[in-house]
């Protein structure tokens, strides 16, 4: 069992041309492929942008997020007398550690450093959730750092979750302050 990789030795960077992501590997080959072959085209024609994350020049996870929206009926904690169908948020298109550094904290880095980024969005632009379509083997992850899933679409392979970015905001709100 390896030990937790300490915040403050993870560091992020917008991908470019100059990566070498030759020895990325987790267990999903779709998410390989598609960092590999997929993602910088995506990031030049502004269909998504995709971090990476590195430890001691090891690359060791990325995750890629796009602009979406959420049913309206889909959210448990949505606005009373709401008046459209659906809420802006920003979505976790991709998100994933490596294989050989699976269970030392660096998914939870990278869902911290995806909810950093939709923070400075939410500053400037109306968005109420955080979204990730989640692989069934890792809704507890999600759920482990307050996700919720939609209970209707439950069974479906990729399961809808989200996460409510007011609560958030109102927190560091409340912090700077005192
Ligand atoms: C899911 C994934 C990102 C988790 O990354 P990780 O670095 O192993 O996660 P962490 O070490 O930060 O784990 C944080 C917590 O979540 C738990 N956890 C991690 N993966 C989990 C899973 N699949 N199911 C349930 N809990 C999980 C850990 O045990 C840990 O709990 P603890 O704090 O109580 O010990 C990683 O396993 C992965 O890349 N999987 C393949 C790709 C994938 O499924 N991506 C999600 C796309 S929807």
């Amino acid at each position: 069992m390896y030990s937790i990789v300490p915040d403050s030795e993870l560091h992020t960077t917008t991908l470019n041309k100059n990566h070498n992501l030759s020895s990325f590997s987790c267990l999903s080959q779709e998410l390989n492929d598609f960092l590999k072959n997929d993602a910088l085209n995506d990031q030049k024609n502004m269909i998504s942008r995709t971090s990476l994350c590195f430890w001691k020049d090891e690359l060791v996870g990325f995750f890629t997020l796009i602009a979406d929206t959420i049913e309206a009926k889909a959210v448990i904690d949505g606005i009373e007398h709401y008046e459209y169908r659906k809420y802006p948020g920003v979505k976790i298109a991709r998100l994933a550690v490596d294989t050989r550094f699976k269970r030392r904290g660096i998914g939870t880095y990278l869902l911290l450093a995806a909810i950093g980024k939709t923070l400075s969005v939410c500053e400037n632009i109306g968005c109420r959730y955080i979204l990730v379509d989640s692989k069934k083997n890792s809704i507890g992850f999600y759920q482990k750092n307050e996700f919720k899933l939609v209970e209707k679409y439950k069974n479906r392979e990729f399961i809808p979750m989200y996460l409510n970015m007011q609560p958030i905001i109102a927190e560091i709100n409340i912090e700077s302050n005192d």
